[in-house]
């Protein structure tokens, strides 16, 4: 049985002092209402240390919304994952669509970072995947998502592929209010556990979770976690809200 895990992607929202804020506000939530999921909030880098301290004692983890793949060195703007790690972070997003669309990432750079959040335990990834709208509509969808997981795999072994969360967010549905159908997702879903039977074997293909994300929200939530293959959420747009947030968790 996989245990269900959300994630809030709070992206360039908040300043530190707000994101202290909303992560007191989940904390108190889940105080009053536990839940059986493991819960992640990803605020921006500068926020990380201060929400870091409010998370202590909390079952609430730390995440990062991406991260380089050198330990250290002259790449202005980046940081590593031992900085993260550093700072108590626990998992790392990797592979973000508006990464891939906006800052050059591609599927080599997924692996790269991947690798190095793997590499000796450091971090977990949630490595994102995800078709566009014209991919889908052109019957490109299957082939985009295989080269996105066989590409974000590479050279990654069984024994650290377990560390990984997969989440997938079809582009147009995400911060679009345009979410999947549960069918819709669940068929996706279904594929890349079973691409992960290819890759590896069945026991990593029903140990690793994937989470549903786009336009995930509390109204929607029920349908779309009740399907068997979907492990949870990567929530955008409502986990800016410590209600919609806790309300998703809440009906897992
Ligand atoms: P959304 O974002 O929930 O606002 O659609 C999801 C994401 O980008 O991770």
């Amino acid at each position: 049985m996989r245990r269900k895990i959300f994630a809030g992607n709070w992206k360039m929202h908040k300043t530190a002092a707000e994101s202290e804020g909303l992560a007191r506000d989940v904390v108190e939530g889940l105080r009053a209402h536990p839940t059986s999921s493991e819960v992640v909030v990803c605020p921006t880098y500068v926020a990380l240390d201060r929400v870091a301290a409010v998370l202590t004692g909390s079952p609430v983890l730390l995440g990062a919304q991406d991260m380089h793949w050198e330990s250290q060195g002259a790449y202005t703007g980046k940081i590593s994952a031992d900085m993260l790690q550093a700072v108590g972070v626990t998992y790392v997003i990797i592979g973000h669509s508006e990464q891939r669309a906006y800052f050059h990432e591609t599927d080599e750079t997924v692996n790269r970072k991947a690798r190095k959040a793997l590499a000796g335990g450091i971090l977990k990834p949630i490595l994102c995947v995800g078709e566009t709208l014209q991919e889908r509509e052109t019957g490109l969808m299957e082939k985009v998502i295989q080269t996105q997981i066989r590409g974000a795999y590479a050279g990654i072994a069984a024994s650290e592929a377990l560390h990984t969360v997969i989440a997938y967010e079809p582009v147009w549905a995400i911060g679009t209010g345009r979410n999947a159908s549960p069918e819709q997702a669940q068929s996706v879903h279904f594929f890349i556990r079973e691409l992960l039977a290819s890759l590896y074997d069945r026991s990593v293909s029903e140990a690793v979770r994937i989470q549903y994300g786009g336009s995930l929200k509390p109204e929607n939530a029920l349908e779309l976690l009740s399907q068997p293959d979907i492990d949870g959420g990567l929530i955008g747009g409502a986990s800016l809200k410590a209600d919609a947030f806790l309300g998703i968790i809440a009906s897992s």
